[in-house]
């Protein structure tokens, strides 16, 4: 036995992750189509119609990345099939300063000083990047159980007047444990596809908050096309066909792109899961925050199968597979 391996902890070449925690966060205030109405040239149809979306959270300028990735975090080390971690990954692309990183910050707050603890910028395909980062720290015994969390404020990026990105974006963090089990497990990660083509890098680009710059239109052709793409790679990687996926969950970037997505991997409707109209995109905490809200509502059940889709700024996306583990033992 190493001197990571814990009495009864899976033998040396079974280190798959297996996710045993989830918790989400979002700001209390609600802003709705008619409240960018009152003050955009815009309309809650052109807005609903093109994205799907009514309202977001928005976090006022005395709720940070920091404490949206806090709460989440405290939520999912606190289910009741939780572990200690001895590891944070935290996925954002709004970090509270460019220097130090927002991970350590969290780390302390959740009394977890003296882990490793770093961010992870992947725009909103963080947060597959950040499971793809806890379960590598698992393989390598860097850590028994990781703490994963993607927390942003998308929506201090657009400029406050420009109708054509403020509507899509919100605010919040969702966040999961990973811990070392075996492939057989519920709840084991799946492989996790990701790319990258920065030859795209100005189709989404902001030097800093408030000068987003964006081209929708493709924008939206390249996040169908490659989230469809990844989705297949990871169900073929695992094993699965298409049709034995209960849910899609793909990143909520807008309906439309979702919807797209699925009628491309031939998945139905009411197989797809979506929170958007209520959140707009919240980037990296986007998948978490997604999941969490449908295991809470029962719309995901344990041993339901899953595949996981995101795309974004970079340009970034991925896909992976997994079953849903029973979080209430
Ligand atoms: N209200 C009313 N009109 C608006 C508007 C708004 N909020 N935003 C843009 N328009 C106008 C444009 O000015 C344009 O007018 P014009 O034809 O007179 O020039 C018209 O609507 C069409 O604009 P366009 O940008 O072509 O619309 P679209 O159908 O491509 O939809 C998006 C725009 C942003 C909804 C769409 O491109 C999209 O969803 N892109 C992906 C965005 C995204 O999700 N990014 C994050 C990925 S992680």
């Amino acid at each position: 036995m190493s001197t990571h391996d814990a009495p009864g902890a899976a033998g040396p070449g079974e280190r798959a992750a297996v996710l045993c925690g989830i918790g989400a966060a979002l700001p209390e205030t609600v802003v709705s189509n008619a409240d960018l109405t009152a003050r955009l040239d815009t309309t809650d149809e052109w807005i609903r119609s093109r994205t799907g979306i009514t309202q977001r959270r928005i976090a006022g300028t005395d709720l940070t990345t920091e404490d949206l990735a806090v709460r989440a975090a405290t939520q999912a080390l606190a289910r009741p099939s939780s572990v200690p971690v001895q590891a944070l990954v935290l996925a954002t692309t709004t970090p509270d300063r460019c220097c130090p990183a927002t991970a350590p910050a969290v780390a302390a707050r959740l009394g977890l000083t003296g882990i490793p603890a770093f961010d992870l910028a992947a725009g909103c395909t963080g947060f597959l990047y950040a499971l793809a980062a806890a379960a590598g720290l698992i393989a390598a015994a860097t850590a028994q159980a990781v703490l994963v969390i993607g927390a942003d404020r998308l929506a201090a990026l657009p400029a406050p007047d420009d109708r054509t990105t403020v509507p899509l974006f919100g605010d919040g963090a969702g966040s999961v444990v990973l811990r070392r089990g075996t492939a057989a497990e519920s709840g084991t990660l799946g492989p996790v596809l990701l790319g990258s083509d920065g030859t795209h890098a100005e189709l989404i680009r902001a030097q800093r908050p408030g000068v987003l710059r964006m081209e929708g239109a493709e924008v939206f052709r390249h996040a169908v096309d490659r989230m469809s793409a990844a989705s297949r790679q990871a169900a073929a990687a695992a094993g699965w066909a298409l049709d034995d996926f209960d849910h899609l969950v793909p990143h909520q970037a807008n309906a439309r792109i979702a919807g797209f997505t699925a009628r491309q991997l031939g998945i139905p409707d009411d197989r797809q899961l979506h929170n958007v109209e209520h959140v707009g995109n919240t980037g990296a905490a986007s998948i978490p925050l997604l999941l969490a809200q449908a295991a809470a509502d029962g719309r995901i059940k344990p041993g339901h199968r899953l595949l996981l889709t995101a795309f974004g700024a970079g340009l970034t996306w991925g896909a992976t597979t997994l079953t849903w583990p029973d979080l209430n033992p």
